[in-house]
């Protein structure tokens, strides 16, 4: 017998072909009764015109459908590429050993009470997956809707009642099988572009990264929509998701942003509660749109797919009445465009071409008169204008006109611009016109964008912009330092950990620590006795700031264990003394020492950390010091490791960059060097995976040239706080 492995391919390219492209299929569990979920399967497989050879298998029926039934899908004379799984669970493993013994290499399993309904189904899909894996198969589920390839050569609907979308270049895979239903019944019905469907049920063996790297080189996708309630490995997604995204757009719409939602999810398809601020991370540092909602998924799709992508965040918003268009451009802004005054040359060749009660502004309200061709003449001006990146073209049905005429004019618009030369510019439309579809067929038709709210052609082209400039971007670089004793640190964190166990490490050693990192740390250092605390102070000079050293009274200014501006040898003494007796007269360990260093002046307080996330890793969080992290949340998360480029886009993003450049009178900070301290952090992290928890806070990033210097940090060993 040959070796399985042989045969078949891990490579998701390879192995995966075999699922969209089967000569042959077996539907096993094609039941009798018409009602049932395997007959469905085999009806949708034939209405769908599927090209290839199709067997019905169950061990009870001569025929179904009109198609020779086999008792089993060994008992085929030819060769199956696909199966298609549909008898009930604890039939399925013995069926597809029959799958791996007839040389079957893809099997679809529709069968559901698997891991998504507890230990015992968890057992049975384990054992489902060892066999797979062992025999050299490939399995998408189990517990799914099935999958789809509307390419004419292929035209096969192995789902149970999917409608056949028309065909396209919008690949989608969902992890909701009735989600995945309603994407494609919109898809029908609005004439949408489908390359592919899978629905992945719960990923035991084909998951989204197999597939994100079968959609990167399948040449009929050209843009990929993801529907997620989990991630099985979101380093791997980010790695895999990352690449495909330079090459081909990835859209995607994670559920469970709620605590109500995540439990749903959990009780779904087994998924793991996964934070909403690392998805929302991960998505931005690889490039993946991320749609809020499932009509957001479906518009930002169907734009990438028919538009090109904007130059610039420069829009112009056309309507016939003030409304729309207004709250059009409210979306806008929000989103982060631009809709500004129309250059003086602009308005003035408009003027020429509208009514003068047409208010020349943008938004460009052509009013409730407008015709068809002032629609395509605004459309063909607008396009052609340097000044403009992209145009939103909102409609009012106001009469009894047939909206067709006005959508054929914004058509005819572009093409009087494309016509000469690409234009690269984007076209949107809000089709206010419900009563009368003809409009929206029509700019469907033109592979014009359309929905019925002004906000939605706002946020999607919002979105468009942010993933083209993204695509500007060079990828980041991960920098070594040289000035990282990194084996000194390891051996540091390591002994602490040892001596005191998991949990906070001492203030002196997470000050030897962050200075074996090469961090910035202020002079000065931390007493064990009064003495120790007056000689150091008189050492820095005074005036000094004294803070409690203590690994269980973590903020230190609720308990007044912070005193700042102290200007003599007696007062540290005498503090040190108060401290030793509030803190440490009942429980010694409550206070390590007392921390002596100098008065920090000047610069801007600013603030670095980092957490573990259990299933996304490092978390590191950048933002202003003080309570504009406590009070206003003013702060950046990125996952790690960070590149130069997600470093320096940190420090640039936050709400109170402006303070770290220098406002009103205020010192600008030195932001090269805040960017190489998270760097440095990244690394720390990455070296030492026992650090489950940082906070360096404050630090003062004083002016440019001028580096900074941490005040306050603390660090957790071991495993992350529950
Ligand atoms: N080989 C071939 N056919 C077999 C078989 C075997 N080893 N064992 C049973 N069958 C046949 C049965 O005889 C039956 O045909 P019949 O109706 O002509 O007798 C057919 O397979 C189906 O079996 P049946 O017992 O009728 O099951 P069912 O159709 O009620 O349910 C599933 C089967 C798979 C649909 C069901 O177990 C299930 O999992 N449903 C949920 C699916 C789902 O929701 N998936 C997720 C979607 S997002």
């Amino acid at each position: 017998m040959p070796n399985p492995a042989s045969l078949t391919s891990r490579d998701p390219v390879t192995a995966l072909r075999a699922f969209f492209h089967p000569a042959s299929i077996a539907v096993i569990g094609a039941s009798r009764d018409p009602s049932h979920i395997g007959a469905r399967l085999l009806d949708t497989i034939v209405s769908g015109r599927f090209q290839g050879a199709l067997y019905p298998v169950n061990p009870h029926a001569a025929e179904i459908q009109g198609l020779q039934a086999r008792p089993s899908v060994q008992d085929i004379a030819g060769p199956v590429d696909l199966a298609v799984v549909a008898v009930p669970r604890d039939a399925v493993l013995s069926v597809v050993q029959d799958c791996a013994d007839k040389g079957v290499r893809a099997v679809i399993v529709i069968t559901s009470d698997f891991a998504e309904t507890g230990p015992e189904g968890r057992a049975a899909q384990n054992r489902l997956v060892a066999m797979v894996r062992k025999r050299g198969m490939r399995l998408v589920g189990p517990n799914c809707f099935g999958l789809l390839n509307t390419h004419p050569t292929a035209r096969l609907n192995a789902t149970f009642g999917a409608p056949m979308p028309p065909h396209g270049s919008i690949a989608i895979s969902s992890q909701s099988g009735a989600l995945g239903l309603a994407l494609l019944t919109t898809a029908r019905r609005q004439q949408i572009g489908i390359s592919s469907f899978v629905s992945v049920g719960n990923k035991a063996d084909v998951s989204t990264n197999d597939l994100l790297e079968y959609w990167e080189q399948d040449l009929e996708t050209n843009v990929i929509l993801l529907y997620l309630e989990s991630f099985g490995n979101p380093r791997r997604f980010a790695h895999i998701a990352q690449r495909v995204s330079r090459r081909k757009p990835i859209v995607a719409l994670k559920a469970g942003r709620s605590t109500a939602g995540r439990r749903a999810a959990g009780s779904h398809t087994a998924a793991l509660a996964a934070n909403e601020v690392a998805v929302e991370a991960l998505f931005r540092q690889n490039g993946v749109i991320h749609a809020r909602t499932l009509e957001e998924l479906f518009a930002i799709g169907t734009a990438l797919a028919w538009q090109p992508l904007p130059q610039g965040r420069r829009v112009a918003i056309i309507t016939n009445a003030g409304g729309p268009g207004i709250l059009c451009a409210d979306a806008c802004e929000e989103a982060g465009l631009l809709v500004s005054e129309l250059s003086e040359a602009l308005k003035a060749t408009l003027k020429e071409l509208f009514p003068s009660a047409a208010s020349i502004r943008n938004p460009i309200d052509l009013i409730a008169t407008a015709t068809p061709d002032h629609y395509r003449r605004a459309v063909s001006t607008l396009m052609a204008d340097e000044s403009i990146d992209a145009v939103i073209a909102c409609y009012v049905s106001v009469s009894s006109a047939d909206s067709s005429e006005f959508a054929r004019a914004l058509s005819l618009g572009i093409h009087e611009i494309s016509a000469g030369r690409r234009t690269g510019k984007p076209l949107l439309a809000c089709w206010m016109a419900e009563h009368e579809p003809g409009g929206a067929t029509t700019l469907r038709q033109a592979r014009i964008p359309v929905s019925t709210l002004p906000e939605i052609p706002a946020r999607v082209l919002g979105q468009m912009t942010t993933y083209a400039e993204w695509l500007q971007q060079p990828d980041g670089r991960l920098v070594e330092f040289p000035n990282m004793e990194l084996a000194a640190s390891r051996t540091l964190c390591r002994e602490a950990v040892t001596r005191g166990g998991p949990g906070w490490l001492s203030a002196d050693d997470t000050r030897k620590l962050l200075l074996s990192a090469g961090f910035s740390l202020p002079a000065g250092g931390v007493a064990r006795t009064a003495d120790q605390a007056g000689h150091i102070a008189r050492t820095i000079g005074f005036p000094v700031a004294v803070k409690l050293a203590s690994r269980w009274f973590i903020h230190k200014s609720d308990v007044d264990a912070v005193r700042l501006d102290i200007g003599s040898e007696a007062e540290v003494r005498a503090i040190f003394q108060e401290f030793r007796t509030r803190f440490a007269s009942e429980h010694p360990d409550d206070m390590d020492g007392l921390i002596v260093q100098p008065m920090l002046k000047g610069g801007v307080e600013v603030m670095a950390g980092m957490t573990v996330d259990s299933q996304f890793g490092p978390l590191f969080v950048f933002g202003l010091g003080g309570i504009h992290v406590e009070i206003l949340g003013d702060v950046q998360v990125r996952l790690g490791p960070l590149t130069d480029k997600e470093a320096a886009g940190m420090v640039r993003a936050i709400k109170g960059a402006r303070l770290l450049e220098g406002y009103r009178g205020h010192p600008p900070a030195d932001m090269a060097a805040l960017v190489e301290l998270l760097q440095r952090l990244s690394r720390l992290v990455e070296a030492l995976p026992e650090i489950s928890e940082l906070d360096l806070n404050p630090i003062f990033a004083f002016p440019p040239g001028e580096g900074y210097c941490i005040a306050d940090a603390r660090i957790r060993v071991g495993p992350p706080a529950p």
